[in-house]
């Protein structure tokens, strides 16, 4: 009796110790918060885009805290301000345009919250300036755009540009990979180039003054996206002629809506750009937390779409 009682202290601390350690265990874990500073709704992809990142954070039980910039990137600078002072785990960051994010990336960095930049790039002389970056590539699709034009043309030569948010690295990649395609191809010629914002009422309205402007000339449209693409189409049909036909349209995103358009010859060609980053996003968000190291830079390898197979892609599109 007298050497028990000398060893319950001991076993009463080995005891405790073992149930709290099985109590931390299972404690719930605190909710991961992370701030996102989206460019705004400009068009179809952009509102897939929040949906596949709402989404998969609510499925996660990721607090999700929510900003619209309203396509200002002042809006996008005081709501990754906000998030800062809110000391949220992680920040989002989808940039309307390329340039100005040096000071606010160096208030997160600074305040040790990492940031990962999703869809458009950002130009920064320090790339330690953010952790991680996942888009698309969009050169390339550019690229793609422009040598499906090459291939299949069939003598037309009279392009016209809709171009995208100015400033934004999805408009400058496309528009100088675009360019670079036909520098190779001299035998075509911009008529004009100019911006529709990646909307589609502007994607109507530029279409129509250019077709005002330059009439039949206009024997191709290259958009820098579907959304004006698809304003342009109500254009192009409002003055007599037919999309399709009359005027070959190359663009890019792939939309439902837009390989439809390519199913019932309407668009020619569209080159996909995913926005369905969400699982990516926050795999990569939880690592980071975890301390794991992720890459620098991932983007998605798109598809293209034209006559040859968007009937059979149109079912199992997913934005
Ligand atoms: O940054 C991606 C582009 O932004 C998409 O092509 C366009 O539709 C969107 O608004």
């Amino acid at each position: 009796m007298k050497n028990l009682l000398k060893f319950l202290p001991v076993a009463a601390i080995v005891a405790l110790t073992g149930l709290l350690s099985l109590r931390a265990a299972d404690a719930p874990k605190k909710p991961i918060t992370v701030g996102f500073a989206q460019t705004g709704a400009e068009s179809a992809w952009r509102t897939a885009n929040t949906k596949s990142l709402k989404d998969e954070a609510a499925q996660r039980g990721i607090n999700l805290k929510f900003s619209d910039g309203q396509s200002k990137q002042e809006n996008q600078l005081a709501a990754v301000r906000s998030f800062i002072a809110q000391r949220v785990d992680a920040i989002v960051i989808a940039p309307i345009v390329e340039t100005g994010w040096e000071p606010v990336l160096a208030d997160a960095k600074k305040a040790k919250i990492p940031v990962v930049i999703m869809d458009r790039k950002v130009k920064v002389a320090d790339d330690s300036l953010f952790t991680a970056f996942i888009g698309s590539d969009f050169y390339e699709e550019g690229r793609m755009a422009v040598e499906w034009l090459a291939k299949n043309a069939g003598g037309r030569v009279n392009i016209v540009e809709l171009q995208g948010e100015p400033g934004s690295a999805a408009a400058n990649d496309r528009k100088k990979a675009f360019a670079d395609g036909l520098a190779k191809h001299p035998e075509f010629k911009m008529l004009d180039s100019q911006t529709g914002n990646f909307r589609r009422a502007e994607g109507k309205t530029v279409m129509e003054a250019l077709l005002k402007k330059h009439g039949k000339n206009i024997q191709i449209l290259y958009a820098h996206n579907d959304d004006m693409a698809l304003g342009a189409i109500q254009a192009i049909e409002e003055a007599g002629l037919k999309p399709g036909k009359d005027i070959l349209i190359v663009t890019i995103d792939a939309i439902k809506e837009a390989v439809q358009a390519v199913a019932a010859g309407k668009i020619n060609c569209t080159v996909e750009c995913n926005p369905l980053f969400g699982p990516k996003i926050y795999d990569t968000v939880e690592k980071i937390l975890k301390g794991e190291t992720v890459p620098k830079f991932s983007s998605n390898k798109d598809e293209l779409f034209d006559s040859t197979n968007a009937t059979a892609a149109v079912p199992t599109r997913q934005y």
